[in-house]
């Protein structure tokens, strides 16, 4: 690890990925009692991405990486942290970020997971900016994959039609100028039972039944807290960076439901069209779902250089937090 010190991190690269297999909420009227209407009303889903039988986290995090490294124009050698955000990991070890770099055919960088669920791109760029500005490192890749479509009961209407797979990530470089300008991460395990998946290694290891190997979610208890919350880490960002809302550009939200995402853009007082959407191509990708949509904005020109962007997300733990960027 180099010495230099810098003060920033910046995000020179983005890149995203997902699987080819569309599922449509026409798909799910066949699966389980549920219509196109309940879910594009309730959540504002319209389809979402299923990773292929053989593809797995790392795959995904693979083609997401390599896009973002091209766009920053550094080799896979040349990467001095990999940090990978994932709640599925294709394995118990090694971590899904050893994988990838081995897949990276990168050799020496620290490389390992961060499990925060659906605020894990949040965590890992957060990590991965902490090690920049500390000068432990001059650059780092910060991935968010997931293929949630492996946790999920697909007879249980209550989650199977929200999540999908997919995955993002980004380039971090040192730099003088900010850059990534802050992060605010936060977590409460009080509510692990309101959104969890029973089973795991210590306490009950994976068995077949699908009950216990599945995401089990009290959603409307979920959304009440994640929709205060949001707006919460929101204000507390932007007041302790002495930024006002009209100073954003961009807001890049968590996709876990159009309505939680149109609360949080109202209460910052944003116009619909400077808030990222994509919960309605991809449905919740997790800890996919920021850098999936900062790349998607990113890559049809919406997001510019210099643009002002403040990214958000909420998940199991309960997790939350948020980073102020100046791309
Ligand atoms: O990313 C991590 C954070 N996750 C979230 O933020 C998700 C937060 N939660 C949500 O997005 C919403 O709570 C849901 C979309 C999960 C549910 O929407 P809701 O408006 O809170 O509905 P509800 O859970 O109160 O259910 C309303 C009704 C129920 O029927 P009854 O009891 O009123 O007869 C459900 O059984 O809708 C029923 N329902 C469905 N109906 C058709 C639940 N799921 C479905 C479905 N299709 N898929």
């Amino acid at each position: 690890m180099s010495q230099n010190k810098h003060q920033f991190s910046r995000i020179i690269g983005t890149g995203g990925y997902l699987p080819e297999k569309v599922l449509t909420n026409h798909d799910l009227e066949k699966m389980v009692d549920t219509s196109d209407a309940w879910i594009r009303e309730r959540t504002g889903i319209e389809q979402r991405h299923i990773a292929a039988e053989n593809q797995t986290t790392a795959d995904l995090a693979e083609q997401a990486a390599r896009q973002a490294l091209n766009a920053a124009s550094l080799t896979p050698e040349a990467i001095e942290l990999i940090v990978v955000a994932t709640t599925t990991p294709d394995k118990i070890f090694p971590s899904t970020a050893c994988l990838l770099q081995q897949r990276l055919g990168n050799h020496g960088a620290p490389a390992f997971d961060v499990q925060a669920v659906c605020s894990g791109f949040i965590y890992a760029l957060s990590v991965a900016d902490q090690f920049i500005r500390t000068g432990a490192v001059n650059n780092a890749l910060v991935v968010g994959a997931e293929t949630l479509s492996r946790i999920i009961d697909w007879s249980d209407r209550n989650t199977c039609v929200l999540f999908g797979d997919g995955a993002g990530a980004v380039v971090l470089a040192a730099s003088d100028e900010p850059g990534v300008i802050n992060t605010h991460i936060h977590a409460d395990g009080q509510y692990e039972t309101l959104l969890h998946v029973p089973s795991g290694v210590s306490k009950k290891p994976v068995t077949d039944s699908l009950s216990e190997r599945s995401m089990h979610m009290r959603g409307s208890e979920v959304f009440k807290v994640a929709v205060n919350t949001l707006s919460q880490v929101a204000t507390e960002t932007l007041e302790k960076n002495h930024i006002h809302p009209s100073d954003l550009d961009w807001l890049v939200p968590h996709q876990a439901n159009k309505r939680i995402i149109d609360a949080t853009g109202r209460k910052l007082k944003l116009k619909p069209e400077q808030v990222v959407v994509t919960v309605n191509k991809h449905a919740n990708t997790s800890a996919a779902s920021v850098p999936l949509a900062l790349n998607e904005a990113v890559r049809d020109g919406r997001i510019q250089p210099g643009h002002l962007v403040l990214m958000e997300a909420f998940g199991g733990g309960f997790t939350w937090g948020s980073a102020l960027v100046r791309m």
